[in-house]
């Protein structure tokens, strides 16, 4: 790519000069080169002149200043305001157990019951850990297994010397499907079963919003699922930009607008409906049009297209967004791909250059703490469902590739972290900005290993080994007794 310094421009003089003369039409000749041009080797039909200008780009005085340091390099545990509040659900509590009554057991689990029964201080132990995990980029790469990921489950799941599961809960900003569906898929992808009980993506704890806002305008996303998402979460009333484009095509200049579209689509007058804010669920599929719907929206008189509002913040409806990774690792093998955080970067630096003032905005996912509460609550859930005992483990660890999300959300909750190499995070080297409390580990397995030798201690098996246990002496003399 071509580029100048100051120096190649000669400065005031110069510029009003090329303004006195309208900007200077390049000769198209390998014999002459104009003051201040460059020759180009790779294209010696054309005279490269410098811009008038040397800035890269306008967007850092355009930036929110929150978003001053979109990357947390500054280790706040927040990209939100002070002072805003994040709604999550109230989980109830899991009715399936019956009261009085021991979960229903295969004969893996007599043989494990008997030597755990035996080992009453390391079951203790167990129990009173647990992890976090990240999908993109520890456990998957999109639909592709990270291979170390199927051993580091199957220890939790059992497979160790105490046959004992270590409860797990999965936590990930991604996004865009229902949890059900991308439990089923995670389920196929790492051959081992994933409860919508143990999950939590970035708009899961949005479905709280339901409670205050009747019609909401939803962005990103294939199709119409998150539509689907929003009424499954208790959304009464879901508008999606597709809707919107159907009522008034004008509105989004370059949309080409498919049949199947707008037969999926729920047009109505948009004149007369008041969208009392703006949920931003997963990856705009349509940078141009989500763009300008949501720009209209918000500087609409609350929220109702057609209008303008003379003061651009009173009646400004709110926005949120599920999450605000800049970068997501995928099968992609040059690098991460840009995710919603750049998406609303851009819309940020948009606004501000539109409206003159900055847009405010709540941003829920990783490392949000409203994120971390909340998984918290499924923790308490989940524990209750695998050992019958609604207690929080004490010592978590999360196991995450991102340290401005993953990491550093848990070093701020007080979690235990693990950073490995498998995704966002390149390097041989912890994160110096967040480092990971317990380090930089090869892959999911390695940090799974790692963290379970430090609670139970060296020599604690990672492998079930039936014979073994009923082999062992103590196991041998406690089942006479029993006879
Ligand atoms: O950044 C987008 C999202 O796909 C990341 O997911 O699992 O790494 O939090 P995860
Ligand atoms: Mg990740």
């Amino acid at each position: 790519m071509p580029a100048f310094s100051d120096a190649d421009l000669r400065g005031e003089e110069h510029h009003r000069q090329l303004a006195a003369d309208q900007l200077p039409i390049p000769a198209i000749s390998n014999s002459h080169t104009p003051a201040n041009g460059h020759e180009s080797e790779e294209h010696p039909n054309t005279i490269e002149v410098p811009a008038t200008r040397s800035a890269i780009s306008e967007a850092a005085s355009l930036m929110h200043s929150l978003s001053i340091s979109p990357s947390q390099r500054s280790r706040r545990s927040s990209r939100n305001s002070f002072g805003a509040t994040l709604p999550i659900p109230r989980l109830r509590k899991p009715s399936s157990l019956r009261p009085g009554m021991p979960p229903i057991q295969p004969s893996f689990d007599i043989l494990a019951a008997k030597a755990q029964d035996l080992a009453q201080d390391k079951v203790k132990v167990a129990k009173n850990m647990a992890f976090a995990f990240d999908i993109d980029g520890v456990l998957v790469h999109g639909d592709r297994l990270i291979p170390e990921a199927r051993e580091a489950l199957a220890i939790l799941n059992g497979d160790n010397e105490l046959g004992i599961k270590i409860p797990y809960i999965f936590l990930t900003n991604g996004s865009g499907k229902l949890e059900p569906a991308r439990c089923a898929q995670l389920s196929k992808i790492l051959g081992s079963p994933v409860s919508t009980k143990q999950f939590i993506q970035s708009h899961t704890p949005m479905s709280a919003l339901a409670e205050y806002y009747n019609t909401v305008l939803v962005v990103g996303g294939e199709g119409f699922k998150c539509r689907e998402i929003a009424e499954a979460y208790g959304f009464k009333d879901v508008v999606v930009p597709n809707d919107i484009v159907a009522w008034d095509e004008s509105i989004a200049p370059y949309r080409v607008f498919g049949p199947w579209e707008r037969a999926s689509a729920r047009p109505r007058d948009f004149t007369n409906t008041e969208i009392e804010a703006i949920l931003v669920f997963s990856d705009s599929r349509d940078y141009a049009t989500d763009y300008q719907i949501m720009m209209d929206l918000l500087r609409s008189k609350k929220g109702r297209l057609g209008t303008v509002a003379e003061d651009p913040v009173k009646e400004r409806i709110p926005v949120y967004f599920s999450q605000g990774d800049l970068l997501c690792p995928t099968e992609h093998p040059y690098g991460p791909r840009m995710s919603q955080g750049t998406f609303r970067l851009g819309f940020e630096a948009m606004y501000k250059a539109i409206t003159g003032v900055e847009l405010e905005r709540t941003i829920y996912g990783k490392p949000e703490r409203a994120t971390y509460t909340f998984a918290d609550e499924v923790l308490a859930n989940w524990m209750e469902e695998i050992h019958a005992e609604n207690v929080l483990p004490e010592n978590v660890y999360m196991v995450g590739d991102n340290p401005q999300s993953d990491i550093i959300g848990g070093n701020m909750y007080g979690w235990n972290t693990c950073l490995v190499k498998t995704g966002v995070h390149t390097g041989d080297e912890n994160d110096k900005e967040n480092p990971a409390s317990m380090g930089l580990f090869a892959n999911v397995l390695e940090a799974v290993k790692h963290c379970i030798k430090k609670e139970m201690g060296g020599k604690f098996g990672l492998e079930w080994d039936a014979e073994k246990v009923m082999a062992a002496d103590d196991f041998k003399a406690s089942a006479v007794a029993v006879e």
